[in-house]
């Protein structure tokens, strides 16, 4: 009985990296399920950014195990992110895991199982690759309005907090032609929007074709309605990527800027490679070239060593950006990374905990104010789902804002126009017109 069963934690090249499992085992005969209790194979497809992403995975092997138990055929794998960190720790008896693969071997995955069956050995693979971009693999996605493609792996920025350039390896990048093609096919199984995928998206290049060529070659497939990114780099950003933004209409006008840090100090220990003042001119720039755009960010606080001082710096920048939106974090020290070789987690977590409560009361009123100004404002939105309350749609604005309004009989990939009556910090809420 070749049944598969995949949990997915982490970013969306996790999300993506497991339609391209899928797309492997199914073209070895396996048939997917949407829940573990019926599946031979059991995959989870793990995070390893922050500590709290290994906790949750920890707990849920250990309530696969209880299935395992009942059935001692099944077969357990851990893969993605924490595979390629925590080999050991994984394939510790007591853990239940029986096979491990990295990012780059999911190719080995159904020769991986055959042999896990035949010999009962547990086995890892975990080899990074320089080339691997799996772009002969077409990943099997659920129906629906956007899909992902994975443009570039890896990361070559190693920041000094991050654990990714260890677990995903070195930058490579796919051959544009391959994208296209992707594209066109989805186009064809209906789907309106790509949003193009890479651990340093905007740092693609294939030869003399770079990121902004690339969202221009997407563009022109006819059925793609818009194309979104994630996630850049603030140091890859020149005019002439603005400017793609900026006049190509397909191209949505939503920038991730994760700024981390707003004191010099701090983000030149963080290796990022920008000054307070080069983020916020850069930030600047796209607000004025790129009417109506919505900019959002990632922020860590209590980064080693980091003084009240000096976080007050990362309230200012966030005050002055005025971010739509951010993701914010309070650091954790992962294994390897320079930051944890060269510097002390001395952050108390009580100084973390009143940094962290402090910059997302802070961005909530930005955000709240921000959404205010489109009260009245008419947008065009992508219905994508179903909102909270009952006849309600849910889409997004080019701008990537959630768009929620009454059911007035569209359909999910719908495009309509929609009015905003009412606004929350992370929602405007109106009727179709
Ligand atoms: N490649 C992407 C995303 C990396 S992970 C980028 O550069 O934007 C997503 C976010 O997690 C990072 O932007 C950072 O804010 C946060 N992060 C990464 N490592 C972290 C750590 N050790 N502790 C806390 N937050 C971390
Ligand atoms: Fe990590 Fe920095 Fe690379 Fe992002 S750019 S994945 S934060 S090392
Ligand atoms: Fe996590 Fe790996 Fe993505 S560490 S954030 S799943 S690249």
């Amino acid at each position: 009985m070749k049944t598969a069963y995949i949990e997915t934690y982490g970013c969306q090249m996790n999300e993506y990296d497991s339609e391209i499992v899928r797309a492997i085992l199914e073209a070895d005969g396996y048939e997917f399920l949407d829940s573990p209790d019926c599946a031979s194979i059991i995959l989870i497809n793990t995070c390893s950014v922050r500590e709290n992403a290994h906790q949750r995975v920890f707990r849920r092997i250990a309530d696969i195990k209880i299935l395992k138990t009942e059935d001692p055929s099944r077969v357990l794998g851990v893969i993605g992110c924490m595979a390629q960190n925590l080999k050991e720790e994984l394939l510790d008896e007591g853990i239940g895991v029986d096979i491990i693969a990295g990012p780059d071997t999911y190719k080995k995955l159904p020769e991986q199982i055959r042999k896990f069956r035949t010999t009962g050995k547990k086995s890892y693979e975990l080899s990074l690759s320089r080339t691997e971009t799996y772009s002969d693999v077409f990943p099997v996605r659920d129906n629906g309005v956007n899909a992902w493609i994975a443009v570039m792996r890896g990361c070559n920025n190693i920041c000094s907090f991050c654990i990714v350039p260890y677990t995903r390896g070195r930058e490579r990048s796919r051959d544009p032609e391959g994208i296209v093609d992707e594209a066109r096919s989805l186009a064809d199984f209906g789907f309106q929007q790509v949003t193009l995928l890479g651990q340093n998206v905007n740092s693609y290049r294939y030869e003399s074709f770079d990121f902004a060529d690339l969202i221009n070659a997407v563009s022109e497939v006819d059925g793609i309605k818009r194309i979104r990114f994630t996630s850049p780099h603030p140091k890859d950003f020149p005019e002439k990527l603005i400017e793609v933004i900026r006049d190509n209409p397909k191209a949505c006008k939503h920038v991730h800027l994760p700024l981390q840090a707003g004191n010099d100090r701090v983000l030149e220990m963080m290796n990022r490679t920008y000054t307070r003042k080069r983020f916020i001119d850069l930030a600047q720039n796209l607000r004025s070239e790129i009417p109506g755009i919505a900019l959002t960010t990632d922020i860590i606080v209590g980064f080693p060593t980091e003084t009240e001082d000096e976080f007050l710096e990362t309230l200012e920048v966030m005050k002055e950006v005025e971010f739509d939106s951010a993701f914010m974090f309070k650091y954790s020290v992962r294994k390897n990374t320079a930051a944890q070789r060269k510097y002390p987690d001395d952050v108390s977590e009580e100084d973390k905990t009143s940094r962290i409560t402090r910059i997302v009361d802070q961005q909530r009123k930005i955000a709240y104010q921000r959404n205010q100004k489109h009260l009245g404002e008419i947008f065009e939105v992508l219905i994508e789902g179903y909102g909270k309350k009952p006849k309600q749609l849910l889409g997004r604005n080019d701008a990537n804002k959630i768009v929620v309004f009454p059911d007035n009989g569209l359909s999910i990939g719908d495009m309509v126009n929609v009015r905003i009556d009412e606004v929350t910090p992370n929602t405007l809420i109106g009727t179709a017109i």
